[in-house]
């Protein structure tokens, strides 16, 4: 979702603005700008499209300015146009947001009324527009910002500079935002994502809701307050130090952050295997010998929700509990049954899911302890966990999730299993050494790979199916599909083909059928089904079948031997690789897809 990032110091700001946006590009946006504060003039370039536009009008005015804020925006309310991309200022402010106004069609039709101009169709500009009218009444830029940020209802990040002084302003409501200083150099800085402040700010402090923050910086020193919506000063703020490095922003010898993502996976379980069962994270997942309650509350989105369906199983299975899994936007507008015994389990990448984190604030309301799966630490379902579970993938820039899916399944799946018996079981290490074993055989059989998405690339469909376990694979190998190649992918339970979607069956359509070594044989007579109606097959199934050879059109023979409740993350690992192949022969944007964002921070 949109990028923000703000600058305020002795150098140019044009630089650490452009290079914190180019690092949250991976996000998704459509359009980009800059407002720089220029002998006393707020001066906004804004363009359309990729920030290599706004690169080049920058390139073609060098401009200098000591302060500045810029923004990526991914279009919500007005269509993607100059005129719409933030900055949007005035003589008196500029502003950048993040986030929805919800209020703003009636607020706009007021100021309307009541005499204001507004040049863009956004809602983000009814803010500028209140904090000018409230400025011009009070003449005090704190309580101007404080007013126009009750008035407004949604969840949103703004930051705002002003013509009078160098002072960056900030705040915001259950969006991320966070705020770094470099006392040595003395320059402040704003931005949605630490990730943009790598390098620049050693320290960042993360503003709770309804906190303003006003850096300022002079010859000696660079100060950062922070108020409360009454002006009082506030301390509801944490402080911490950046610790990431620049390099995590190299692709190394791959071609798409999305490749060297999957190519991480093996190292990734391995580590992760190492890490709670036998480092730090073990102490976390003891407390969790014999732990028990009534139903798990599993809420997530898009990829996440899928890790969710996969986690539901084992604990059902492993533990014999029930776990009841929802798309998160579904959960928190449902009325749901939540009774005291029950645990609410949030599983999120980015930790700043909107629809994720309003599910955790229904069940905190109801009073049960809300748990996360989060690769984000600090992040915004980090900090309001009572226990976290962090996946430790690192970042990951590839807008569609690889990795991050698999750990996150991991973690579910090394949760599952302390509640069951102890960790110490030789046979579990065993076990997750085999699955980075099988994970780098895959990756480094691509090319195989790549030759079946040669054969099926250019067709108009796919089905992807799957039975038990599988069933989550086959919805998240569909869902990777549509998101980087751009075609009409659906996964089903393979038993659920003939109830519907067989009708769409023909020789255009793709069915990509997971055959696990269980239920085998009624999953064959599923692609039986497909072949009589003139389908194409490719099967991910157990090697060295004749069976499977004689029927399909393309085969990915698989060894599923020893790797048991976690051969789902194997079978899943072949799709990621199969989308991007298919993706790579289509010549679409892999890593940032159109119309993607990488954290999708408004409902
Ligand atoms: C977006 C991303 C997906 C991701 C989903 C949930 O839609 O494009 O890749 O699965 O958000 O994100 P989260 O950060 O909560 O895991």
């Amino acid at each position: 979702m949109c990028g923000i990032v703000g600058y305020s110091g002795p150098n140019n700001s044009v630089g650490p603005i452009i290079e914190g946006l180019s690092r949250l590009e991976y996000r998704g946006y459509d359009s980009a700008g800059i407002c720089l504060k220029i002998n006393n003039e707020l001066q906004i370039l804004k363009k359309e499209g990729k920030l290599d536009n706004l690169k080049s009008l920058i390139q073609e005015k060098k401009p200098f300015s000591h302060i500045g804020i810029g923004h990526t925006r991914w279009a919500t309310h007005g269509a993607v146009t100059a005129d719409n991309a933030h900055p949007h200022g005035n003589e008196l402010f500029a502003v950048v947001h993040n986030g929805i106004i919800e209020n703003a069609g009636a607020l706009k039709k007021e100021l309307q009324k009541e005499g204001f101009e507004f040049k863009s169709q956004t809602d983000s500009e009814v803010f500028l527009v209140l904090l000018t009218k409230f400025f011009k009444e009070s003449k005090n830029v704190l309580s101007s910002i404080s007013k126009a940020f009750s008035t407004i209802t949604g969840n949103s990040a703004f930051v705002i500079i002003e013509k009078q002084s160098d002072k960056l302003y900030c705040l915001k409501r259950s969006a991320p935002l966070v705020v770094g200083d470099n006392k040595e150099t003395r320059e402040a800085f704003v931005s949605s994502d630490p990730f943009a402040l790598v390098g620049f700010a050693p320290r960042i402090y993360f503003p709770e809701d309804s906190v303003i923050c006003e850096s300022s910086v002079n010859s000696s020193e660079v100060t950062i307050k922070f108020y409360e919506l009454n002006l009082t000063p506030s301390n509801r703020y944490k402080i911490q130090g950046n610790a990431m490095s620049v390099d995590i922003t190299s692709k190394g010898p791959y071609e798409h952050f999305m490749l060297k993502e999957i190519h991480e996976q093996p190292y990734l379980v391995e580590k992760l295997a190492a890490y709670y069962i036998k480092d730090e994270g073990r102490k976390i997942l003891d407390q969790l010998v014999n732990f028990k309650t009534d139903c798990w509350h599993i809420t997530a989105c898009g990829t996440a929700w899928h890790a969710g369906l996969v986690i539901k199983n084992y604990l059902e299975q492993i533990n014999r509990q029930r776990a009841s899994v929802e798309i998160a936007s579904e959960f928190r507008y449902k009325n749901p049954i939540i009774n005291q015994k029950e645990i609410g389990l949030f599983i999120s990448q980015s930790g700043e899911t909107a629809d994720t984190l309003a599910c955790q604030e229904l069940c905190k309301e109801s009073g049960i302890s809300s748990f996360a799966i989060v690769n984000v630490e600090g992040s915004t379902l980090y900090r309001n966990s009572d226990k976290n579970f962090l996946i430790h993938a690192g970042i990951e820039i590839g807008v569609a999730s690889t990795k991050a899916f698999t750990l996150q399944v991991l973690t579910g799946y090394l949760m599952s299993r302390s509640m069951k018996s102890s960790l110490d079981d030789p046979k579990l290490f065993i076990e997750l050494k085999l699955l980075s074993t099988r994970i780098s055989e895959l990756c480094s059989e691509s090319d195989k790979i790549k030759k079946i998405a040669e054969k099926i690339y250019h067709q108009k469909g796919f089905i992807f199916t799957g039975r038990g376990k599988y069933f989550p694979i086959a919805l998240e190998g569909a869902l990777k599909l549509k998101e980087i190649a751009y075609v009409h992918a659906e996964g089903y339970a393979a038993g659920e083909l003939k109830h519907g979607p067989i009708a769409l069956i023909d020789e255009e359509i793709v069915n990509i059928a997971i055959i696990g070594p269980e239920l085998f044989e009624k999953t064959i007579s599923n692609i039986e089904e497909v072949k009589a109606r003139r389908g194409k097959i490719v099967v991910i199934g157990p090697d060295h079948n004749a069976e499977i050879e004689h029927l399909s059109d393309a085969y990915l023979g698989l060894n599923f031997e020893g790797l048991n409740d976690l051969s789902p993350l194997y079978v899943n690992v072949a799709l990621q690789l199969l989308s991007y192949h298919i993706a790579y022969l289509k010549g679409t944007d892999i890593d940032k897809p159109r119309n993607l964002a990488k954290s999708v921070t408004v409902e």
